[in-house]
């Protein structure tokens, strides 16, 4: 069998995650895949670090992995907007599938992405992008593709979440909160992006757009961070029995000639302590989402972070390879590898 080639730009805290599950776990993802993946080359800025793959297949040099003809699948985990943003389009109209993690980019330019992905008919996917190992952009755009979504409502900065919770509990000092989130690999490599909201704001268009079949960008999301939030202003919170939370809010507004417009904000708001918000702590998202047919769904897990938000990558690969294998077929159950049932003797 042909395997699958992959190109991975970018080998920091996701990026090394990524690479360790997928050659750990090679045999297993080759019986769910129907085919070996093989990693064709990984794009880092410094080559000298010993990083624990063969250095043959490092390179300062993304673009030489994009369109190689051995490569099927291209994983963007380097952030930014300028540079990963021709390597993906270079790479989606060559055909190759992209897996990203990037919502900076992706709230900027799916809809570019999104047409080059189209115009080759390969896939572009991007589960990570929002709120780590949470599967909620699937569920979005799969499994809730026949309902009517109304509002998506949820704590999706992981980084804010860990420090608003120390200062909520222990009264943590912000400073030192932030640095000990950056340390664990929860912040983004400038965290002005996670403390002044830009990145839930990049989360919250990337969800309205999903969710309202609509063209949302970060720059329609109303937007307010953390950074001036106080030990006073939880104090005044705890006499209320409430505490404080970074949310991103989604909605369908109906306007009073009657047409109906989205709303996309991200601001720290009071939540009563009762609130099922109100217990997700540390480094910990959950997104509640409405809809016509299926009322209130919930989704809750680690939000940041290498090893989680590898989770939601290697679904993405596993996903984009099968169909370069299989041509978009559902999971084969038949092609997993087999595990015997246990007896209840055993539990
Ligand atoms: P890091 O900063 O830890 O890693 C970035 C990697 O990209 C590094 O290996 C870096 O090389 C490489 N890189 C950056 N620019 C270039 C370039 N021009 N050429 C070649 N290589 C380059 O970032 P993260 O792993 O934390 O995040 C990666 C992406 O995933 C971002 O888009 C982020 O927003 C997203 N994300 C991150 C999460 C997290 O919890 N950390 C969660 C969900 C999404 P070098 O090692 O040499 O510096
Ligand atoms: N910096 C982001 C966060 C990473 O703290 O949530 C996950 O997207």
């Amino acid at each position: 069998v042909r395997p699958v080639g992959v190109a991975v730009l970018g080998m920091g805290t996701v990026g090394t995650e990524v690479i360790r599950y997928m050659t750990e776990n090679a045999e297993a993802l080759a019986a769910r895949i129907g085919a070996p993946l093989a990693l064709r080359g990984v794009a880092v800025r410094d080559l000298t670090r010993d990083r624990g793959v063969d250095p043959e297949l490092l390179t300062a040099d993304p673009a030489s992995l994009v369109s190689r003809e051995d490569v099927d699948v291209v994983v963007e985990l380097m952030g930014g907007i300028d540079v990963p943003r021709p390597l993906l389009l270079e790479a989606l109209r060559h055909g190759k599938a992209v897996v990203t993690a990037n919502k900076a980019l992706l709230a900027e330019y799916t809809d570019e992405l999104a047409e080059a992905a189209d115009s080759t008919r390969t896939d572009l996917y991007f589960e990570a992008a929002v709120a780590g190992a949470i599967p909620v952009i699937g569920p979005l755009r799969r499994s809730m593709a026949g309902d009517q979504v109304e509002r998506v409502l949820g704590i999706v900065n992981g980084t804010t979440n860990y420090i608003l919770s120390a200062m909520g509990s222990t009264g943590a000092d912000y400073a030192e909160t932030l640095a000990e989130a950056s340390r664990l690999g929860y912040a983004e490599a400038d965290p002005t992006a996670d403390v002044e909201g830009y990145d839930a704001a990049a989360k919250a268009a990337i969800l309205a757009s999903i969710a309202f079949h609509s063209r949302v960008t970060a720059g329609d999301v109303y937007r307010e961070g953390i950074s001036r939030i106080s030990p006073d202003d939880f104090a005044s919170a705890r006499d209320m029995d409430c505490t404080i939370k970074l949310l991103a809010i989604c909605e369908k507004l109906q306007r009073e000639d009657g047409t109906e417009a989205v709303s996309a904000r991200v601001y720290p708001a009071l939540l009563p302590n009762t609130h099922p918000l109100a217990t997700v702590n540390g480094a910990f998202n959950a997104v509640v989402v409405e809809a016509e047919a299926a009322g209130r769904l919930m989704f809750y897990g680690q939000g940041a972070g290498g090893s989680p938000t590898a989770s939601a990558v290697l679904g993405d690969m596993v996903a984009a390879a099968r169909n370069k294998v299989d041509s978009g077929r559902a999971p084969g159950e038949s092609t997993y590898a087999a595990l015997p049932v246990a007896s209840m003797d055993e539990v």
